[in-house]
């Protein structure tokens, strides 16, 4: 059949219709909101490149987290900035580490909220990279002696889900083991398995207080040009026993997305990333694009290419949206 019989608008002309046609949809059910939590108290501070992202002191946590669970968001993914760091970043593996104070905070005072992980060193470490060094680089295997330090203690303190991310080699299955181990088998890992040497981590590390002091992440993080090599990262996190891979960034990357979804069986995160988040609020701001439309259409783009799941900095944004039906 061909034109005039084939007619695809006839399924576009009313919002009934194109809603029920319509492949993909946001919903809260699907969305992560990053929360930055530091020392310090009575902090409730706007990160400068990031407008609506504040850092919370401890005592200011709880009541940010409440409101993100009353708009209708149930996961969030904390991460940590801490009052001291040192070489190796042994705040990540204390009981009075920062993550592991804002998680018994959180467990007690937000119950139904879905806390999950970053596990990682690079905002606890004063070189800021994103393990221990060896000279000008990350030593690998030693690195994942201190994961497991890590990720053992946040599931002791209240996680429910780790998500470590920093590129090491091994990570997944050294974690599903200090896990397992402990007696925290039931604990998932959500894996930064395709994480890209991104420049869109700007605003992030700024965040984060995590920019590395000298050099670079290239020599953990992949290469931008690689595809092929981002699905072995995968396939070797699925080996190991990653329960979620995430890829990182999401809108330069959406062909990753896409190919992961068709390649293996697990649930997939996208991560929305800091840079993404700030050149759609710049833009808005300066009033040459609608900042929610082009919000919208951006994350549907990765649910679209495939992503179960997307971390973003617009949840609330996306929540307020959908309260208010528009
Ligand atoms: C650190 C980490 C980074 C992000 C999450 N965890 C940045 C980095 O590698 O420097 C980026 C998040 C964002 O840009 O929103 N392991
Ligand atoms: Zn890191």
């Amino acid at each position: 059949m061909e034109f005039p019989k084939l007619r695809p608008r006839r399924l576009r002309l009313k919002e009934n219709i194109r809603r029920l046609v319509r492949e993909t949809t946001l919903t809260l059910d699907d969305i992560i909101y990053p929360i930055f939590v530091r020392y310090g108290h009575n902090v409730v501070e706007e990160v400068p490149s990031m407008p609506g992202v504040f850092r919370y002191s401890l005592d200011k946590l709880a009541d940010a987290v409440k409101e993100v669970a009353d708009l209708g968001i149930k996961a969030v993914i904390l991460f940590g900035i801490p009052e001291k760091k040192d070489e190796v970043g042994s705040d990540t593996w204390s009981d009075d580490g920062i993550i592991q104070r804002a998680l018994r905070l959180l467990k007690k005072e937000v119950p139904e909220m879905y806390l999950i992980t970053d596990v990682c060193f690079c905002e606890y470490t004063t070189h800021g990279h994103c393990g221990v060094l060896c000279g000008d680089t990350v030593c690998n295997d030693e690195t994942l002696e201190n994961l497991k330090k890590q990720v053992v203690s946040h599931a002791k303190n209240g996680a429910d889900m780790v998500a470590p991310s920093g590129m090491m080699d091994g990570m997944v299955k050294a974690i599903r083991e200090a896990l397992d181990e402990a007696g925290f088998s039931h604990i998932p890992i959500m894996s930064y398995s395709a994480k890209f040497a991104s420049a869109f981590y700007g605003p992030f590390r700024e965040a984060a207080e995590s920019a590395p002091s000298f050099g670079d992440r290239r020599s953990y993080q992949m290469d931008p040009a690689n595809a092929r090599e981002a699905l072995k990262e995968v396939l070797l996190d699925v080996q190991e026993g990653a329960d979620i891979v995430m890829v990182k960034p999401a809108l330069a990357y959406l062909d990753i997305i896409s190919k992961v979804k068709e390649m293996i069986l697990l649930p997939v995160c996208a991560y929305n990333v800091s840079g993404e988040y700030s050149m759609i609020k710049a833009a808005g701001r300066l009033g040459w694009i609608d900042e929610k439309k082009v919000m919208v259409e951006t994350l549907l783009s990765m649910k679209r290419a495939g992503a179960d799941m997307i971390i973003t900095y617009f949840a609330k944004d996306v929540a307020k949206m959908i309260i208010k039906g528009e």
